[in-house]
């Protein structure tokens, strides 16, 4: 079969990111963020099976409500007993019986009591493509999300933020279109090439922004008058990380030959190639992503 025949990005994917990201998050932005939505309302758009609230429920404070939207149901249903279980691992987290913290019962999936936070989760399965649905929330967030969405979309999302009350937005882990091997290659730039512009597909949104996300999401919220903190949070990919990294090396190969068919002998030679080094262990690649912290008053 040839190597590059199956690739998904369902929840084996997610799990075998979250560690990635845990790690290249920027720790700052990520605190900041936590200590901004101290007794807030989030909402997270295309939240999986919760890694984003993993990785900041412990810079959590004071009573958070947390509305998780996706369109994959099996993926939502995951969230709260990930959520319980990680919580027991950290021994920093005990679930709460549905009315224990003094919240309707049944208005949340999961609640759980932190050393510093109650937190209260929602899941939510929506086609994001149509819009968020608004509610009173103080923040929106995401990770791994915005690159998939166009720029109608944000301009959407835009005119409602004009009227709302969100003062926070952590849009994290959005891929910048910077691609690193080392040791280099003669076909990497032009697999990397096919596979970003196969990253610009339309994904349900419109044409998505892929790497193009910075700059329209900097344009988009000096207009919407927040004030905007970056910091780079890139992927390092090596034998450390092998099953992701062989998981990453295929699905660039197979986004590259699926842009631009004629490609597929390099890019399957070029995958056993970058295989290989990976378990010779002397492959690395960097993957730019940044993460953004906006905040207004
Ligand atoms: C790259 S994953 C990131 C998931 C999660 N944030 C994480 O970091 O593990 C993108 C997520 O967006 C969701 N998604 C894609 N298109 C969507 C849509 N039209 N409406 C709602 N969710 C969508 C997928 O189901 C998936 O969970």
């Amino acid at each position: 079969m040839s190597a590059l025949a199956h690739t998904s990005f369902g929840a084996d994917w997610l799990e075998l990111r979250e560690p990635l990201d845990l790690a290249a998050r920027d720790p700052g932005l990520l605190a900041r963020f936590g200590s901004c939505v101290e007794d807030g309302v989030v909402q997270e758009c295309g939240a999986g099976h919760g890694a984003l609230l993993r990785a900041v429920a412990p810079a959590l404070r004071g009573r958070v409500h947390w509305h998780a939207y996706d369109h994959d149901t099996a993926l939502l249903a995951e969230l709260s007993p990930r959520f319980t279980r990680w919580g027991e691992r950290q021994g920093d987290w005990r679930p709460l019986a549905t009315d224990e913290d003094g919240e309707p019962a049944g208005s949340a999936t999961g609640r759980w009591q932190g050393r510093r936070a109650q937190l209260a989760a929602q899941t939510h399965v929506v086609d994001l493509a149509q819009g968020l649905p608004m509610l009173e929330a103080s923040a929106i967030a995401c990770s791994a999300w915005l690159d998939l969405v166009s720029a109608d979309w944000l301009t959407a999302l835009g005119r409602q933020l004009a009227t709302a009350q969100v003062h926070t937005l952590y849009l994290s882990m959005t891929i910048n279109g910077e691609i690193r091997f080392t040791p280099a290659s003669g076909e990497d730039e032009l697999l990397v090439s096919a596979y970003l512009r196969h990253m610009e597909q339309d994904k349900g949104f419109g044409p998505a922004l892929g790497p193009a996300a910075q700059p329209r999401l900097t344009q988009w919220l000096d207009e919407g008058g927040y004030a905007l903190d970056w910091a780079r949070s890139d992927w390092r990919l090596d034998c450390a990380h092998a099953a992701a990294t062989r998981h990453w090396l295929r699905g660039l190969a197979t986004a590259a030959v699926a842009h631009s068919p004629m490609l597929r002998e390099v890019a399957e030679a070029w995958l056993h190639r970058r295989r290989a080094e990976l378990a010779g262990g002397w492959l690395q690649v960097e993957i730019g992503h940044f993460d953004l912290l906006a905040t207004r008053n």
